[in-house]
């Protein structure tokens, strides 16, 4: 049975209270921050972090880029309360909203960098948030996708397998599904990274380009 909303929003809300504090922030999330972080250029002055959790990621981009507008988008009431938690006042510029990825709440063209890190295999339609994500980018604006890398055996066995026995028939999509999901909702200059070691991960980059109707058959990407 696929993976549904709901499913998500239980499964964050019952895990916000414990989720700063997990073993997987060393050994995943904060190196995956690392390098999304490091992908910045001074010119993202708005920033949408899909899928913000506790607001990690978002915090730092505020502190490095004091300018930057900052937006964390996140589904589950439970997180969203842990992150508003440490929006103290030089911070206060993160502005953390609740909504469902695949229905953004924001205008057309209204951020230069749209970020999501390890949400991306819990929508049930993964299409149709690529073409959202794509919607509210300015021209030329930026997406950065990073979730886990299922592409060796390793990372199969682990995202196909472990990750899918623990939270449900969550998908984690391979590099080529991505870069066509990419490519077929109007992105170009498409790139990938990968990070190794015991818990991989791929970042999926592209450029928005506009003024652009998606193409049919985008759902059908995969
Ligand atoms: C593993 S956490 C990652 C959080 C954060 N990006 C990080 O790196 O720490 C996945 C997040 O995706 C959110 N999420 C799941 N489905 C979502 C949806 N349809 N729309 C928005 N957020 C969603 C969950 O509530 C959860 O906070």
């Amino acid at each position: 049975m696929a993976y549904t909303t709901t499913q998500a929003r239980q499964e964050f809300d019952g895990w916000s209270e414990r989720y700063d504090r997990d073993p997987l922030q060393r050994f995943l999330f904060q190196p995956s921050h690392r390098m999304l972080l490091g992908s910045l250029v001074p010119g993202d002055r708005r920033v949408l972090d899909v899928g913000c959790g506790t607001g990690q990621f978002a915090y730092q981009v505020r502190r490095i880029h004091p300018v930057a507008e900052v937006v964390g988008l996140d589904l589950s009431a439970g997180m969203l309360a842990r992150g508003r938690e440490r929006c103290q006042e030089p911070l206060a510029r993160v502005r953390l909203v609740r909504g469902d990825s695949q229905r953004l709440p924001f205008r057309d063209d209204s951020f230069d960098v749209v970020t999501c890190a390890h949400s991306f295999h819990h929508y049930p339609d993964q299409a149709r948030v690529v073409r959202e994500m794509h919607r509210v980018l300015r021209p030329g604006g930026r997406l950065m996708i990073l979730d886990g890398d299922r592409d060796r055996w390793w990372g199969r066995l682990l995202f196909d397998g472990l990750v899918v026995m623990l939270e449900g028939a969550v998908r984690h999509l391979s590099g080529t599904s991505f870069w066509k999901l990419f490519e077929r909702c109007g992105f170009d200059h498409i790139s990938q990274r990968r990070h190794g070691g015991p818990l991989p991960f791929l970042m999926t980059t592209g450029f928005a380009r506009k003024p652009h109707v998606p193409e049919k058959g985008c759902e059908q990407a995969l």
